[in-house]
């Protein structure tokens, strides 16, 4: 570490002029200080939100995610590479088909004007299998994860290699949207000495990427104040980063119960002061939602979290605390599909998070883009220091106040909410400031609940002009021919602000239904409404406009930039208000074109700030305007209207999907289990080993086959453990004979399974074992965490003994055979090895036609497919998804395939989860598309879907294009797969 400007520091200056003054020795394109980074020499407030590429398999929409996201106020995003999404065995990595080129990834970031936090592990946690880890190497082969052994050593330095070298080339250093480099995740230091064997590792990590060609700063996301780790100010032994953070999930809420949790951390700051005091506040991941467990809640009943409030309250407690760099995680959590979950959580990751599962924006997403576009320009708040905080600073004793004043401009930061945070009291308070006019009393603030407000004082709105205060929330500013100024409230509450410095004798003229009193006061004239519905604009004499907006108009107001650098500046954004979302816009001539979304048909007002602009285009197409008095541009923009009718599924053709239960079938092409030593540490309860992953199959369903002569035994004894809520059946020579319907408390489960005399033969008896699959554990699951064995862990015959074992799981093993759809897509289902559920498979003239409605009577399985097409409108999107049901009394696993994506994992009798959207791409909006369905029955009383409907959210005119073709995401069968059987 070396300064990098000496002279402020000599002289014992702080300004803002000059940037965060500490670099890494390695680059100073990224530099930080105790309040701020800085990137290519500009202080800048990080607002980033967390998004997994892995979990959204269609690259062309990372750009709609993207957009939707720079639209909403963040300027960067934080991801997880999955080295298990990119490993199928050892030695072979795949950046390049589907959804695996990453360079797309940063390549998109960059053209939608976002930077780039890097976290690619090699441990994430993240509630995906095996917390990333490859699963080629979680199968015990890892030995000591986590630490400096070299058995681990081995499997992961050439993941961090490969994937580092590529995040290097995405640095900004090298003109790529990269700014930070995370070193593991939630890795604890609990003992600070250089020969902690996690010193040491860190040491590895740091090293890797060093060597990569990293030289981006790095970072740690400590977890949740549960140690000091990782922090060069704190006991440094090794191992630590340049920039500390903190994680932090303080919602403890209740999908169910909306009066419980609410409670704020307001010890953020200190712990920063305690801990790592020389660098910026950083919360690497702050709860954007949470994620739900099988048998739990489904996110869209957990209206506390989903509330806007959330955001509001939490996302500004974060400001009062002096944090400059948040990253909300998730922002939009999508899918975990194909068996990429971790046993944790079912299919949808939607986390309850800003954005939906379906890329949709939802009202919280719009609630925290009024807190983005504050920080973008609020350039004071990136050299804050603490000066206070606690109720004292209100008349009224039940609000806390934060107050955060820049030494060198003296503007003030008040961040108010109620001191009990989950209280729903409507409070009007008056709060005493210091501004560069004296002390202040700022009368007439509610808080209206679950509501915070940041109220400033001597901040500055552009070239001429500054507030001196304003009770009103500023949402932005932007600097123009002249100089706007948007602020918002809550209808019914009411404004005050006073210019600073203002001419004498100033105007103004009203447009809009809030009606403003100006009047005099001590430091200036001071202006105070009550918040209408709607917008109003106030005009003064001395060119400033003032956008009064109620807090629900303010949710569809957009600052649209028109520059990609992902830090904008205030006179690089136009005012955009009305639809629904405007990603873009670019002027060029007389006209403003935006591209954007909308819903419904709403009013579209445009203010650019060149008188030029007299014409809107609206996604390429001219609409009608007219001028506002104040210079405003103002049309219609149009929403989708038409209500979308989808096609009924039918001309189903159904299969027989286990075969492998009759005696008589033929698996000798299946791998025989023959190991007597596990590669796990972890011993198995009989032998031979029946881990799957001694095998080389890992991820989905998985068949056993065990063979034993005689008609003595009566029973069986089998523990199977694939995670929590995955059950099992079994059937002896093609009777079933039990197993467990899967318990989503219990990673194993353990069942007796008793045998009819009438079904044992002279020789060749045959146990099959079927099972379902719900994920590797993440590391916190003892006793060996990723690398918790799956498949059978012991198999006792009563009254006998088992000749022989083999195994069968997804076609190919770790051979990869489906690079695109990648490793972890398809089980050992006998549809999945044939590759039922690929596009392009026609079912046999011996298939039924039978649907999943008419399902299965006893302990049997199906595999059922049929085709329908799609003509949406191309300038439609609308999130598509599957709607199913069933009773909870038939237990059965249920996989849903949509153009060969396992899309769906369907547990009837635990749920909680039956609706499974597809991203356009997975499916195809215009064009036809294969669905497939397997449903087996986990007893023998048959099962049955008794819905299986297509559904739309909703429906979005667009500009962006989602009809791409997508054949190259979704390859076809082929007949090579007989040698799967
Ligand atoms: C670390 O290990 C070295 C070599 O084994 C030993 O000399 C030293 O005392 C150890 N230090 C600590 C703090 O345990
Ligand atoms: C409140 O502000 C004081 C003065 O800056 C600071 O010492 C203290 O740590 C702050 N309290 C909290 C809870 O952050
Ligand atoms: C569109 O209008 C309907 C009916 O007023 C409303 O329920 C819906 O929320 C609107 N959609 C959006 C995205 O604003």
């Amino acid at each position: 570490m070396r300064l990098l400007t000496i002279l402020p520091i000599l002289l014992g200056l702080i300004s803002s002029h000059f940037v965060s003054a500490t670099d890494n020795g390695k680059t100073t394109d990224v530099t930080w200080d105790q309040y701020s980074l800085s990137v290519k020499g500009e202080r800048v407030y990080v607002f980033s939100g967390e998004f997994h590429y892995q979990r959204l398999p269609v690259p062309e929409l990372w750009l709609d995610v993207f957009q939707k996201l720079r639209a909403n106020g963040f300027n960067a995003i934080s991801i997880y590479f999955f080295w298990n999404f990119h490993s199928a065995s050892e030695d072979t990595f795949d950046f390049e088909n589907g959804a695996h080129d990453v360079q797309r990834v940063f390549d998109y970031a960059k053209q939608a004007g976002l930077y780039v936090i890097a976290r690619a592990g090699p441990y994430c946690n993240a509630e995906t299998s095996a917390g990333g880890f490859a699963l080629w190497a979680s199968n015990g082969q890892m030995g000591s994860t986590r630490t400096s052994a070299s058995t681990y050593y081995d499997r992961w330095y050439p993941w961090i290699q490969k994937i580092g070298k590529i995040i290097a080339a995405n640095q900004i250093t090298s003109g790529g949207p990269v700014i930070l480099n995370q070193h593991e995740n939630e890795l604890q230091e609990t003992t600070h000495s250089a020969n902690n064997t996690v010193v040491k590792y860190m040491e590895q990590v740091k090293a890797a990427f060093n060597e990569a060609g990293i030289v981006v700063p790095s970072t740690h996301n400590e977890k949740g104040m549960r140690s000091m780790s990782w922090s060069t100010d704190y006991q440094d032994v090794g191992g630590a980063v340049n920039v500390y953070g903190l994680d932090s999930y303080p919602g403890g809420l209740s999908c169910t119960n909306p009066d419980t949790g609410f409670n704020l951390v307001r010890t953020y700051y200190q712990w920063f002061q305690n801990y790592s005091s020389s660098q910026p506040e950083y919360l690497p991941e702050f709860e954007g939602g949470w994620f739900s467990p099988w048998g739990g809640t489904f996110y869209d009943q957990c209206s506390t979290e989903l509330s806007p409030e959330f955001a509001d309250v939490y996302y500004k407690n974060n400001i009062g605390s002096r944090v400059t760099l948040q990253n909300i995680y998730m922002v939009m959590g999508a899918t975990s599909w194909g068996h990429s979950a971790a046993p944790v959580v079912y299919t949808s990751y939607d986390y309850s998070a800003p954005m939906r599962e379906t890329r949709e924006i939802r009202d919280k997403l719009k609630q925290t883009k009024l807190i983005g576009l504050f920080t973008r320009v609020s350039s004071g708040l990136l050299q804050m220091q603490m000066e206070g905080n606690g109720t004292g600073y209100t008349s009224d004793a039940g609000i806390y106040t934060w107050a955060l004043r820049n030494p060198e401009t003296q503007a003030g930061f008040y961040v108010l909410a109620h001191s009990t945070s989950s209280s729903r009291a409507v409070t009007t308070t008056s709060l005493n400031v210091n501004t560069s006019a004296g002390a202040l009393t700022i009368p007439n603030i509610e808080l209206a609940g679950r509501q915070s407000k940041i109220i400033v004082t001597d901040y500055r709105i552009g070239q001429g002009s500054s507030l001196l205060y304003s009770s009103a929330e500023v949402l932005t500013y932007a600097t123009l021919d002249i100089d706007v100024i948007v602020f918002y409230l809550n209808i019914g509450q009411k404004g005050e602000f006073v210019f600073k410095d203002a001419p004498t004798h100033l105007t103004f003229q009203t447009y809009g239904n809030s009606k403003v009193n100006s009047g005099a006061s001590n430091h200036g004239t001071k202006y105070t409404y009550t918040q209408g519905d709607g917008t109003t604009v106030l005009k003064f004499s001395h060119g400033v406009l003032v956008y009064l907006l109620d807090k629900e108009t303010a949710w569809n107001f957009f600052a649209v930039p028109t520059t990609s650098n992902p830090n904008v500046v205030p006179s690089e954004q136009i005012i955009a208000l009305g639809p629904y979302l405007v990603r873009t816009a670019t002027v060029s001539g007389d006209t403003v074109s935006l591209v954007g979304d909308n819903a419904n048909t709403t009013s579209i007002e445009v203010y650019t700030g060149n008188s030029k602009v007299t014409k809107i285009k609206w996604n390429g197409k001219e609409i009608s305007t007219k001028k506002t008095p104040y210079g405003s541009l103002i049309g219609s923009a149009p929403g989708a209207q038409a209500k979308v009718s989808l096609p009924t599924l039918k001309s189903w053709k159904a299969q027989d999907t286990l075969p492998e239960i009759k005696a008589d079938y033929d698996d000798s092409r299946w791998t025989i289990c023959n190991k007597t030593r596990s590669v796990n540490s972890v011993a198995p309860l009989t032998l031979p080993v029946l881990y799957s992953g001694d095998y080389g199959y890992h991820a989905g369903t998985r068949i056993y086959r065990g063979r034993f002569d005689g008609m003595t035994a009566t029973g069986a004894n089998l523990t199977v453990q694939n995670g929590a809520a995955a059950g099992w059946a079994a059937w002896l020579n093609g009777v079933y004979v039990g197993g467990a319907i899967g318990d989503p408390t219990l990673a194993a489960t353990s069942a007796e399974l008793l045998f009819n005399s009438a079904t044992l033969r002279k020789t060749d008896n045959v146990l099959t074992v079927i099972m379902d699959y719900t994920g590797h554990d993440e590391a916190n699951v003892s006793p060996n965490g990723a690398q918790n064995p799956r498949g059978i862990l012991g198999a006792t015959l009563l009254g006998g003994e088992f000749t022989s074992w083999r195994i069968q799981g997804n076609a190919g093993g770790e051979a990869n055979i489906d690079p695109v759809r990648g490793p972890m897509n398809e089980g050992g289902l006998y549809g999945e090895r044939l590759g039922w559920h690929l596009p392009g498979y026609k079912a046999p003239k011996t298939a039924t036609s039978h649907s999943p409605l008419d399902g299965i009577s006893g302990a049997a399985g199906r595999f059922y497919t049929t085709t329908f097409q799609l003509d949406l409108d191309s300038d439609l999107d609308v999130p598509i998804g599957l709607q199913l049901d069933a009773s909870a009394d038939f237990p059965a696993v249920v996989q849903i395939f949509m153009n060969g994506y396992q899309f769906g994992h369907y547990l009837p009798h635990i749920g909680p989860q039956t609706r499974f959207p597809f991203p356009p791409g997975v499916i195809n909006n215009r064009g036809e598309n294969t669905l497939a369905m397997s449903l087996w029955a986990l007893t023998d009383r048959g099962a049955r879907l008794s819905q299986v409907d297509l559904v739309a959210y909703g429906a979005y005119r667009t500009g962006f294009n989602f009809n791409h073709d997508w054949s190259y995401l979704q390859p076809q069968w082929k007949n090579n797969r007989e040698q799967y059987v």
